[in-house]
C-alpha cells in the first residue's frame, strides 16, 4: 500500500469513526471556535486537573480534514501536562508549514502531512489545535 493511501485510510477512519465527540455533562472549559474561510466551527472541551489535560471532548461541523484532526488531537492530548500539549501543538504547527516531524507518541498525526500542499486547507486541519492553544492559555 502506497503511503498516500494509508494516510488516506487513517484520516477517513477519524472522520467516519470521531474519537472523543461528544460533550461532558460538567465541569469542562469549553472553546468554541469558527474557520473564517468557510464558517465551520468546533466546540472543544478539556476536563483540567492542575495543569493536566485529563480529558477532551469536541462536537462541531467540518470537512474530513477538520473533524479526523479534532479526533486526532483530542486522542492524542488526553493525559498530558500544559507543557507537554503546546510542545503537540508546536509540533503539528510546523508539520502544517511541511516541515517532517516526529509524533512517534501518536503515530496518526502523521497522516495529516500532506495537507501542507493545500493552503486553504490548513485551516482546517489546526481548527481543533488553535482551540487547544486557546483553552490553554486561558487556564494558565
Ligand atoms: Fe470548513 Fe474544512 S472546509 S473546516
Amino acid at each position: 500500500m502506497q503511503l498516500d493511501d494509508l494516510y488516506r485510510r487513517v484520516i477517513m477512519d477519524h472522520y467516519k469513526n470521531p474519537r472523543n465527540r461528544g460533550k461532558f455533562e460538567e465541569g469542562a472549559l469549553t472553546i468554541d471556535l469558527n474557520n473564517p474561510t468557510c464558517g465551520d466551527r468546533i466546540s472543544l472541551q478539556l476536563i483540567v486537573e492542575g495543569d493536566v489535560v485529563k480529558d477532551a471532548r469536541f462536537t462541531g461541523e467540518g470537512c474530513s480534514i477538520s473533524m479526523s484532526s479534532a479526533s486526532m488531537m483530542t486522542e492524542a492530548v488526553k493525559g498530558r501536562t500544559f507543557d507537554e500539549a503546546m510542545d503537540l501543538a508546536g509540533r503539528f504547527s510546523r508539520l502544517m508549514m511541511g516541515e517532517s516531524v516526529d509524533f512517534d507518541d501518536y503515530e496518526d498525526l502523521e497522516a495529516l502531512s500532506g495537507v501542507n500542499k493545500f493552503p486553504a486547507r490548513i485551516k482546517c486541519a489546526t481548527l481543533a489545535w488553535n482551540a487547544l492553544k486557546k483553552g490553554i492559555q486561558a487556564d494558565i
